[in-house]
This record gives structure tokens, sequence and C-alpha cells, in this order.
């Protein structure tokens, strides 16, 4: 599906956006292990988080799905999952095949999990590695999908992250539920701890120091409610255009604001955009807010390897902000958006050349010299089967002089169902 984004002369309303996809993903999978049912409010409907409802039925669980975003799960209990016959089908879903595999680590029974072509690219080792050293026996097909899993006793460990992965921690921690003894995860640099909150909640004991996690087998869980905020990776795009786009002024309610996802926001505040955070509360564990973004004059910056995982999905927007930012913007360590849907460094790169953006990429990172403008635009954005680029494309097109057509745009349906529709409703021409 082609859709053709024109220029937007500005962003204004208010709006909200879908339930955070990693928050989704963890109450799906943890509500199948749980005791008794869990309600999801506020469930992030998408086709990653479909891609996890259908896996946990493939394994025995019950989803009632009482609306498109009320969810009960009919938890089996810690141990209670079922091999299905055939491969579970995990989609484009990196945070589902990874998560689940650390789950089937402890159960009984051999498990396949199968992916699209963009997953079944992507690295399965960087999971394989702790759980093995677990004990477990997981088979990857050359570092990549198919994973096989036999499930069996595991043993506590310690292990420190080679790559700064909110997934392989997670994975980690929750192989750790089931293992003998202590599993403690130490990371350099924080990543997301959707994964540590949730659990806390569900009342495990979880170990939080500066740069460590740990947890220690457990024998059940309970979740009960799990109430859902809106995706700050989904308000992003929405955040950046309406700075971006001269005369904006855009409200998105219902935000999470987790500290651990709002590397974006300290990043824009250095390039002097107009954003405010207000109405700050707290939505089940998760610290939640509305945000208010108006068009601004920005200014580079620089980002450091500390603060990448913060933003590690904002990284393709803060390219097309800093295109039209005053300076040259450069990002250091950012070499796992190579490992994401698609090459990021260099598929955001060829994005943006058509609307006149000079980015060049390094190993780990990208350089970007502003022209404090609207970029040209027009050209064709190829989305490659990456939500992230569709909806850079779409954002793109707003704030060009000459719009961008999205080639493959149906797959910002992957995180965003409606984001066309959404960007449509608040542009003003
Ligand atoms: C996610 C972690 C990040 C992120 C992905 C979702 C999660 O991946 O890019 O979109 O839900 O844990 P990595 O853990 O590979 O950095």
């Amino acid at each position: 599906m082609n859709i053709v984004v024109e220029p937007a002369r500005a962003l204004i309303g208010h709006v909200t956006v879908p339930g955070d996809k990693s928050v989704s993903h963890r109450a799906v999978l943890l509500g199948a292990i749980a005791d008794g049912e869990t309600e999801i409010a506020g469930f992030g409907r998408a086709g990653d988080t479909d891609s996890t409802i259908s896996a946990v039925r493939a394994l025995g669980v019950e989803v009632d799905e009482r609306d498109v975003d009320q969810l009960t799960v009919r938890g089996v209990g810690l141990r209670g999952l079922r091999p299905p016959d055939g491969p579970i089908d995990c989609g484009n879903a990196g945070t589902l095949m990874r998560l689940l595999a650390g789950i089937l680590a402890g159960q009984e029974g051999r498990f396949e999990l199968v992916g699209d072509e963009s997953l079944s690219r992507r690295p399965m080792d960087r999971v394989a590695d702790p759980l093995r050293k677990m004990r477990a026996r997981i088979e990857t097909t050359d570092g990549h999908a198919p994973v096989v899993v036999e499930g069996g006793p595991l043993k506590g460990i310690r292990y420190e992250l080679p790559v700064a992965s909110a997934q392989v921690k997670s994975a980690t921690l929750l192989a750790g539920l089931f293992a003998e003894g202590r599993t403690t995860v130490v990371e350099p640099i924080a990543t997301r701890d959707h994964t540590e909150l949730m659990l806390v909640a569900a009342g495990v004991g979880v170990d939080r120091r500066a740069h460590n996690v740990t947890v220690e087998g457990i024998e059940r869980l309970e979740l009960g409610r799990v109430d859902v905020p809106g995706d700050f990776s989904s308000a992003a795009p929405l955040i950046v255009a309406a700075c971006l786009v001269p005369g904006s002024q855009l409200y998105v309610h219902n935000v999470g604001v987790n500290p651990t996802r709002t590397g974006l926001l300290d990043v824009l505040e250095r390039m002097r955009a107009r954003v405010t955070v207000f109405n700050r509360r707290r939505l089940g564990g998760e610290p939640v807010a509305d945000i208010e973004a108006r068009s601004s004059s920005l200014v580079a910056t620089s980002i450091d390897p500390g603060e990448v995982p913060r933003l590690v999905d904002e990284l393709p927007l803060v390219a097309l902000a800093a295109g039209m930012a005053r300076g040259q913007t450069v990002v250091r360590g950012a070499q796992e958006l190579r490992v994401k849907e698609t090459d990021r460094l260099e598929s955001v790169k060829e994005l943006l050349r058509p609307l006149g953006i000079r980015m060049t990429t390094s190993e780990d990172g990208l350089r970007v010299a502003g022209v404090p403008s609207r970029p040209k635009g027009g050209g064709v954005a190829h989305a490659g089967g990456d939500h992230r680029l569709a909806i850079l494309g779409a954002v793109a097109g707003l704030v060009s002089r000459e719009g961008v057509r999205i080639e493959g745009a149906e797959a910002a349906a992957i995180s965003f169902p409606g984001f066309f529709e959404l960007l449509e409703s608040v542009s003003k021409r």
C-alpha cells in the first residue's frame, strides 16, 4: 500500500496513542503464566501484539478479547504452557521471540519459534547465550530463527549483558523465575525496565541495584490487572512533527513517560524544542503524563552511547529533526540500530536523502548537517517492512515542501494501526 503524505501548515489538536507495545507484550506473556485471570486495559492492539496473543493461544492459553484494547488472559500457571503441534509464529516481533524463549526454557516440552523474513534475519544468539549458561537446551539456525527450545531444569546465573538490550535482560530474568537459585543481570547501560516493574506488580521479589537486577526462582505469580499507558514511541512521531511544522500546538494525552524510555525528551530539550510534560501521575506501576509539543527552532546536539537505549526506537526521528536543526548533530553508540527490523542507520539515510537531508553513517552512529528550513521533500520513502520507517516517512512528508510518497505504508500497523488517519485528523493544510 502506498500513501502520499502532503505538507502540513500546522498540527493542531488533542490525541491519544495506542497502548505501549513493550508493556502489552509483557502483560500477555506474564498473564499467560500467572495464576488466575489477568485483565489488561489499554492494550496496544497492533500487528506485533496480535502475534503475542496468537503465540500464547498456541501454547494453550485462553485470551478473551472483550474489546480492541481490553483483554482477559486466563493464566495457566508458571509451568502450564503446552507445546503446540507446529511452530509458534512470532511474526515481526523481536520482543515476543526473545522474551518467549526465556519463558519456554523453563517449561516442559519442545517448542519451535519462527518469524517473518525480517525477524529471521535478526540475531538470536544474544538470548541463546545466557539461556544456555542457565543450562537451557536451545538451538538457533546459524544464530537466527527458527529457534528451538527444549524446556528443562535451569540454574541461576550472573550475566553481564554484552549488548544493552532490554529484550535480552528480560529473557534472562524470565528464565530466572524457573531457575534454582538467583539470577542476576548486570547492565552497564540501563535499558527499559517494564519487565522488572511488572514482576514487582505480580508479587515477585526483584532486587534492583544501580547496575544489576536479581530475581530468584518462584512457584507462582499473579498479575490481576494491568493498565497499559500510551506508547511513548508512538507519541514520539507526533511530538517531533509538531516541533518541526510551523504554527503547531499538539497535545498527546496519557503517554507512558517511564524515564528508561524518554531519552527523546532530553534530546529535544537540548535542541531547544518547546515540549512540556504535565499532569504527571502513575498508572499501575508505570509513570504517565500528558505532553504538549509546539513548533520550535531547533539547534543541533550530540548523543552519546549512554543515552542511546533510552531513545533507541526514536533515533530515526532524531535524524529528521537534526536535518532541520541549526548545526551538525552527531550520534554515537547506536550500532544496535543495524540489527532492528531493518539496518536503521542505512535505511534512515536512504529515506531522508530525497528530502535533501545530508546524513552520513559510521559503524555505530550518524552525523547530520542540519538546515533550518523545510526540506524540499518529494520522492519516495521505502518502508521496507519496517514500521518505524513508514512512520518516519509520514512525518517527513508533513514537514517537507512537496510531500512524501510512502511505499509499503501498511508496515506502520506493526506498532500503530490508524497512524495515518490520526495524523490526518490533526493536520491543517
Ligand atoms: C524492546 C526493547 C528494545 C526496543 C524494542 C522493544 C522491549 O529492543 O528496540 O522495540 O520491549 O524490550 P532491544 O532490547 O533489542 O534493544
